[in-house]
């Protein structure tokens, strides 16, 4: 379905495999980091960004969080966790330095508009993960695993997402995330009709 080459998939499956060995957080592990690839490989289809930068940053991008990191800085956090792993696997240094800055550049609020495509791509294709019901889904998870109350779970619903969604910087991912946002409304009309929001 990703439309993998033989190289693609055997990096795909050394840093699923990687991830899947530390995975603490199912909000940030593997589903996650497998939904997010497939969006930024959607999103990198004629713009000339490095696949395999993509499918390694895609799925790593997350790593600090099995471990508690959080906020801007988890971004950082990560490379400083995979750097010596990445360098292990079939990497250039090009696609490697591409991987680490995307990585990096995931989790800053400020982001650049000279950043890499490939930065780009992946900071959208994050957020998409974390839009429509699997979204959701996904931010009841995690409240889970953070013992957060209802309200904090409506708050994330209905303040940051679409604040989430103002940040992305192509126009298709644009597109995608009013598409998926679109359906949350029906969610939020059911809470209002039980008096939760
Ligand atoms: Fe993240
Ligand atoms: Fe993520």
């Amino acid at each position: 379905m990703l439309g993998l080459t033989d190289e693609e998939k055997e990096l795909m499956n050394k840093c699923s495999e990687y991830l899947l060995g530390i995975q603490a957080s199912p909000a940030h592990g593997l589903d996650h980091a497998e939904k997010v690839l497939g969006y930024a490989l959607e999103l990198a289809k004629g713009t000339g960004a490095s696949r395999k930068a993509l499918i390694a940053s895609s799925l790593l991008h997350d790593v600090s969080r099995q471990f508690g990191g959080k906020g801007e800085g988890h971004g950082k956090e990560s490379i400083k966790m995979v750097g010596h792993f990445l360098g292990k696997i079939s990497l250039t240094e090009e696609e490697l330095a591409l991987t680490l800055e995307a990585i990096s550049n995931h989790s800053l609020k400020e982001q650049g508009l000279t950043i890499p495509i490939e930065s780009k791509i992946l900071y959208d294709a994050d957020k998409l993960a974390g839009f429509g019901m699997l979204g959701f889904m996904r931010i009841c998870i995690y409240a889970g695993e953070q013992g957060y109350s209802f309200d904090e779970i409506c708050d994330m619903l209905i303040k940051k997402l679409p604040r989430k969604q103002s940040q992305l910087h192509l126009e298709q991912s644009k597109v995608l995330a009013k598409e998926l946002n679109q359906k949350l409304e029906l969610i939020q009309e059911l809470m209002r009709e039980e008096r939760i929001l």
